[in-house]
């Protein structure tokens, strides 16, 4: 089988990805060709210790950095990101909230529209800006790594045009999130092994800082300098896995004037509300400081605290904090600094209060466009359920079942292969089955305190849509296992928030009270605890658009489905091909098969799903390192395809991501490796010499 080849030809990839990679730091650098303005950033991922809570910790970043880089960009550029997974485990990134017209390739979430980047491999994300405008972020679309692998993407106004407001002094990324003492991919495995539910984290956190209410965290809580008079454009992320936030600045209001990547009316509050997946742009005048006004003091605390809906499950009830400090006007003696006010955890009406208030700018240069004909109509209910546990198990859910969640009572169960990938090849029904329904199955008193519907079942059933249909969405939380407010985040698209409401959604009565003239233009909508919210868009982007709960836990419980936007009549309205490098798509396009001669074989190369001790995804075995295949092989091993599986892949094939599957060129005489996770280059049957030379630098 030629195994002492491989590792060389592996070898001779890493030397590429990597001797090129290190050569080149990790900073931006931007061109323009045509119109467009292309920028260019490396992400390296890789492992790095940090200490929070008094004790050190190993976790995954982006070049070391935690929260990771800023990405900036302006309206309409396109932005291509090179991630090389220098980590130890399967990974893929998202660009949170960039709609990527005709490109699903480049969003990310692993299994939908691509298979994970595997450790020593690249791929390069395209990111297609189009009408955004504001503040978004990337994070990570595999497993539990959002919780470290995040950072904001700063999208400014076109050259030439500006703000709808003055433009503000500084510009700050305020980034909410959390931190766990434990490796949040064995918390991962733990629980989706008993079916349980997750351990709630150790503290919340402000640009991955706990602040000083928290232990060995004062000295290195996150510090705003601000000048008196000058104005703050904070940009506020909320990247936390499980909790939405009310977030405040004692003795400072706050004007919100954006949300997503979309202006709104502005409006001004004393604390605002903001779940997982959603940003607010909000400006802040440094208009105290010492000496303007009789209770003045130089440091003032932000502050971010959990709302919490569901009483039942386990949450973190920590406040989060920074310091806002004036550096222009130090007083002689330091004074602790104030506390802002901030609703109560449980307080679901502050959070409404808030939402509501959202209105998009609807100006002439900020237009809207609200559907006011709707094509197609789709009433989905939002709960979390159990699944009976299986004989045998150890289940620690609810009742001893597992816990699981669902929409329409469907639990996703992601599937293998990634979904993009078999319905490009138009193999969808292996993956796939399209009927996800329209509406759920019984009607019942969805917010009332009884439990129907209390099971659910795992299975892969996605949406189609017509291109151009006008879609809308009425979101339905259920009182199954309890009430609570759910972020409910569509990929490829902006959406807009017609309608919100408590209790059941009443179709004859609530869409009168439809807001069609400013209704805010948002990527993740919150629904209220024990009520709904509409959400309208037209399906003009083709492609394989994920739809989910942003609370990372009731998405890997299976709240979510996903949305295929079948391609338009011209040019235009028709998805992009693959790009060259897609992880693990087998087929023409990646030039792998070529005329026919390559052949199907099975090597043993490791994937990895988890790391360390926790239980290897189902199907994998746990192996030992094995030298000269892969550097530091230990963890957890896919299984193979079988022969008779590999035979059955054609031309045009699509593999399944958790199976080990290279291809080998028979016909290039010497067994020569051409598997799609190598670099394009490296595919040569001769290797330039340039490249041996680097090959061998980096075996010595
Ligand atoms: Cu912010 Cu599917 O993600
Ligand atoms: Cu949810």
């Amino acid at each position: 089988m030629a195994i002492g080849k491989i590792p060389l030809i592996w070898l001779l990839g890493l030397a590429l990805a990597f001797g090129v990679a290190a050569a080149a730091p990790a900073q931006a650098s931007s061109s323009s060709s045509s119109s467009r303005v292309s920028r260019h950033y490396d992400f390296f991922i890789r492992e790095a210790n940090y200490t929070r809570l008094c004790r050190e910790k190993t976790i995954l970043t982006v070049n070391g950095e935690f929260p990771g880089p800023t990405i900036f960009a302006r309206n309409g550029d396109v932005v291509f990101v090179n991630v090389y997974n220098q980590g130890d485990k399967n990974i893929t990134i998202h660009w949170h909230g960039v709609d990527q017209p005709r490109n699903p390739w480049s969003d990310g979430p692993a299994y939908i529209t691509q298979c994970p980047i595997q450790p020593g491999s690249k791929f390069t994300y395209r990111i297609i800006l189009s009408e955004e405008e504001g503040t978004l972020w990337w994070h990570a679309h595999s497993d539990f790594d959002r919780a470290t692998v995040h950072g904001a993407i700063v999208i400014h106004p076109k050259r030439g045009t500006a703000y709808p407001f003055r433009k503000p002094d500084k510009e700050i990324p305020i980034i909410l999130g959390e931190w766990w003492h434990r490796d949040v991919g064995q918390l991962l495995g733990e629980a989706l092994s008993t079916g349980s539910d997750f351990e709630p984290s150790d503290a919340n956190t402000i640009n991955g800082q706990p602040g000083d209410l928290f232990p060995c965290s004062s000295d290195s809580a996150f510090r705003l300098p601000v000048e008196h008079g000058k104005t703050y454009m904070l940009r506020i992320i909320n990247a936390a896995l499980t909790t939405e936030f009310f977030f405040a600045i004692a003795g400072h209001r706050l004007t919100v004037v954006g949300t997503d990547a979309a202006y709104i009316k502005p409006f001004t509050v004393d604390h605002l509300f903001i779940a997982p997946g959603q940003t607010k742009t909000v400006l802040l005048k440094a208009d105290r400081g010492v000496g303007h006004r009789s209770n003045d003091t130089y440091r003032y605390y932000m502050a971010a605290r959990p709302y919490a809906t569901n009483p039942i499950a386990r949450f973190d009830n920590s406040t989060a904090t920074a310091v806002l400090e004036y550096v222009d006007a130090p007083p002689a003696i330091a004074t602790p600094p104030v506390m802002p006010f901030l609703p109560a955890i449980n307080d679901s009406a502050a959070a409404e209060a808030y939402s509501v208030r959202l209105r998009s700018l609807a100006s002439d240069e900020h237009p809207v466009d609200v559907p006011r004909h709707v094509d197609h109509r789709m009433l989905i209910t939002i709960a979390v359920n159990e699944i009976p546990c299986a004989p045998g198990d150890l289940c620690k859910g609810p009742r001893n079942n597992r816990v699981a969640a669902s929409l329409n009572n469907v639990s996703f169960e992601m599937p293998s292969t990634a979904i993009l990938g078999a319905y490009y090849r138009s193999v969808l029904g292996g993956v796939a089955k399209p009927d996800f329904p329209d509406k759920p199955r019984v009607e019942f008193n969805y917010t009332s305190d009884d439990l129907p519907l209390r099971f659910t079942a795992r299975d892969t059933r996605v949406k189609v849509l017509e291109y151009g249909a006008v879609v809308e969405v009425v979101f339905q939380d259920t009182a199954i296992l309890g009430t609570e407010s759910h972020p409910m985040h569509l990929h490829g698209y902006s959406f807009y928030v017609v309608g919100r409401g408590l209790g059941n959604f009443d179709k004859h009565k609530d869409p009168a009270t439809y807001n069609l003239v400013d209704p805010p233009y948002q990527n993740t909508v919150s629904v209220p605890k024990a009520g709904w919210a509409a959400i309208r868009f037209r399906a003009a982007n083709p492609g394989v658009w994920f739809m989910h709960c942003h609370f990372e836990r009731h998405m890997v419980w299976g709240m979510e489905t996903v949305f295929i936007v079948k391609n338009g009549k011209a040019r235009e309205a028709k998805m992009m091909p693959p790009p060259p490098n897609m992880p693990r798509l087998l087929g023409r396009a990646d030039g792998v098969w070529g005329e026919g001669r390559g052949r199907a074989m099975v090597l043993a190369h490791p994937l990895r799903t988890h790391r360390r001790a926790g239980p290897c995804a189902s199907g994998a075995s746990r192996e030992l390192g094995r030298q000269g295949d892969f550097p530091s092989v230990h963890g957890c091993k896919a299984p193979m395809l079988s022969p008779g599986e590999a035979k059955g892949l054609g031309e045009g094939a699509v593999a399944p991501c958790n199976k080990m599957l290279d291809l080998v060129d028979w016909s290039a005489g010497d067994h020569q490796q051409v598997g799609s996770a190598l670099p394009q280059s490296s595919r040569r049957s001769t290797p330039p010499s340039g490249t041996a030379r680097r090959l061998t630098a980096s075996s010595q």
